[in-house]
């Protein structure tokens, strides 16, 4: 469980600015895809970068898996996973094999059973065949199933994802969403799904929109689709707008 209790934030080099984050509170369920949605600059990334323990409020309480993450910042690292927008700001191996393994090393896992996990984590992720590589030789979509691989060798709770599918080609995409859905089937784990990409809206079982540092809207994609006040703040999936102006005419 994620927990927001009236949390205040401002970016300390930011205070002649508006961009603030005032008494927002809410709580996101494990087991769940949660979608963080919202323009530029709306906050999203402060609010993951928050939840990771990266940052900490200025005022009220974060709690993740009931841990205050003000107070307990090592654990919060191994509780939540975030796979950043750019995999090349987050690969540190020289090979696939390698980076995997700089988070067991985080661990302080054994070097004898490191070749076992690395080989796991790789098959899940299917990039066994990948295991040898260099890092640069990876394509973009490879890359960020390395990332992937080598946040969740490491047993999250949480796994954030910020705007993964922004650089997706629509078949890629596809499979990033479906391989999300075997994470949520197979691990314990808590997912959040940052985007802009408003067909991955409909994949998440929950949303909540956020304007301003605000979380202005919060509720499931059919309650999103109908409640008509996401209009200037996100753009919404052409489908529901081809069904509304069907309704209408309809009507
Ligand atoms: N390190 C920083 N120092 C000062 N201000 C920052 C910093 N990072 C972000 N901001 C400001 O905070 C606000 C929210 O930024 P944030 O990156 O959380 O938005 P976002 O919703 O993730 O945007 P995008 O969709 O462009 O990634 C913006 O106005 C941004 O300029
Ligand atoms: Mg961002």
């Amino acid at each position: 469980m994620i927990l927001f209790d009236r949390v205040s934030f401002r970016y300390k080099s930011n205070e002649e600015t508006s961009f603030a984050i005032r008494e927002v509170s809410f709580s996101c369920r494990q087991n769940l895809i949660h979608g963080f949605i919202g323009g530029n600059g709306s906050g999203k990334s402060t609010y993951a970068r928050l939840i990771a323990g990266l940052l900490h409020p200025e005022a009220g309480k974060i709690e993740v898996c009931g841990l205050d993450t003000s107070a307990e910042d090592a654990q919060i690292h191994r509780k939540v996973g975030i796979i950043f927008q750019n995999p090349d700001n987050q690969i540190v191996g020289t090979t696939v094999e390698e980076d995997i393994a700089f988070g067991l090393e985080n661990l302080a896992i054994p070097t004898n059973d490191m070749p076992e996990k690395i080989q796991q984590i790789a098959e899940e992720m299917g990039i066994e065949n990948l295991l040898k590589k260099p890092v640069h030789h990876l394509s973009g979509g490879q890359k960020q199933l390395l990332c992937i691989a080598s946040v969740l060798v490491m047993q999250p709770e949480w796994l954030i994802f910020d705007e993964p599918t922004s650089h997706l080609d629509p078949w890629s995409r596809r499979n990033f969403w479906k391989m999300l859905e075997i994470l949520k089937q197979q691990r314990q784990v808590g997912i959040i799904v940052i985007s802009q990409v408003s067909d991955d809206f409909e994949n998440f079982d929950s949303i909540r929109l956020f304007a301003d540092g605000d979380l202005v809207f919060t509720g499931s994609p059919e309650e999103l689709k109908v409640a008509n006040m996401a209009d200037g703040l996100i753009h919404l999936p052409e489908k529901w707008q081809f069904e509304k102006l069907r309704e209408a005419e309809n009507a």
